[in-house]
């Protein structure tokens, strides 16, 4: 192995950089180059990419976001346009990508893998709905970030006796909502593996203030069917006879912007450092992921395609903890 390529894909996550990092730096290690590859799969396809040295990821383990850029890149579903990329890094001489990115990145880089180019996955994504991997890149900032303004709404919604929402994101996925509701003791918590009714929510934060708390907080997921558009929406409609106001707010990308945390770094450089030992061994066609207190490398076929499940076990805890 003489030349390998690296890239972000799908929704930045922090801890990203210090990934790309650790993959450069071990990869300048063992004697290879390392191109960056600008933009995702959209960079790629356009042959974007440039040979990284070690002082070009330097200062760059603190920093949120990824300095190669990412996009989403729908054409990469069409296996012509994947030929066109593999054509791009064979024109550069690369041997292997590693791929940092979450679920549907790492369906993109199953596909070339299937194509016959060696690829290894990076678990990354603030989402957490990765199978393979306990937990990826990202997450544990993105929740420490939701929580800061969970905790900090709090302060208020108690002061003022108001009833507050607070949407965190996750399409497809309710775990940074479970998890921020748990850690940031909501009262509610409204996630899409779970059916919801805006009423339930009324009566239990009804109740609440009946049990003499001084606020009213409900943590959200965004792709949930009662997300805070929808739930605003209801409770201004029924107002009056609700009698309580809730006032929301969505963090949005706040969540996904931030520092990467210790957690974040560390996590990402072991990941960093064991994709290019798998590439060295050549051992390709793997997530790397974190099981069991381990990195893993499992096959990709075993992987993707399919949905991690929440430990729902943990919406009852909070049930019984709101009292
Ligand atoms: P994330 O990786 O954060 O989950 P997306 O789901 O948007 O983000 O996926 C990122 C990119 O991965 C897409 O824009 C597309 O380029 C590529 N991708 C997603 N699904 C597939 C697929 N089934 N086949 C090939 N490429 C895919
Ligand atoms: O996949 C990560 C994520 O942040 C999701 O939680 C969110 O639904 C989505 O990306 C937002 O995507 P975009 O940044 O393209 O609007």
């Amino acid at each position: 192995m003489n030349r390998i390529a690296v890239l972000t894909s799908g929704g930045d996550a922090p801890g990203m950089n210090a990934a790309i990092r650790a993959v450069v730096r071990t990869g300048l290690a063992r004697g290879w180059e390392v191109f960056g590859v600008k933009h995702g799969y959209a960079g790629l396809i356009d042959g974007n990419m440039r040979s990284l040295g070690a002082r070009d990821v330097g200062g760059i383990i603190q920093q949120g976001g990824t300095i190669l850029g990412s996009t989403r890149c729908p054409e990469f579903k069409s296996e012509a346009t994947r030929r066109q990329a593999i054509q791009a890094l064979e024109n550069r001489g690369v041997e292997a990508l590693i791929i940092i990115g979450g679920n549907g990145s790492q369906a993109g880089a199953y596909a070339l893998y299937q194509m016959g180019f060696p690829v290894v996955g990076i678990a990354s994504t603030i989402d957490n709905d990765l199978v393979g991997t306990e937990i990826s890149i990202g997450v544990d900032t993105a929740l420490n970030i939701a929580l800061e303004a969970i905790d900090r709404l709090k302060v208020t919604a108690s002061s003022h006796r108001k009833a507050f929402l607070v949407e965190v994101m996750g399409r497809d996925c309710g775990y940074l909502a479970l998890m921020a509701g748990i850690a940031g003791g909501a009262e509610v918590i409204i996630i899409q593996e779970v059916e919801n009714d805006p009423e339930e929510v009324a009566q239990r934060l009804r109740a609440a203030y009946k049990r003499g708390k001084a606020h009213g907080l409900v943590v959200v997921a965004e792709g949930a069917r009662w997300n805070a558009e929808a739930l605003i929406a209801y409770f201004k409609q029924h107002e009056e006879r609700l009698g309580f106001e809730i006032r929301a707010t969505i963090l949005g990308h706040v969540q996904r912007g931030g520092e990467p945390g210790a957690f974040d770094r560390i996590l990402a450089t072991r990941f960093g450092a064991r994709a290019t030992s798998c590439l060295a061994d050549g051992e390709t066609g793997v997530l790397i992921g974190l099981n069991k207190g381990s990195i893993t490398a499992l096959p990709y076929a075993d992987v993707i395609g399919k949905k991690k499940s929440l430990e729902l076990e943990l919406l009852e805890l909070a049930e019984v903890l709101d009292r």
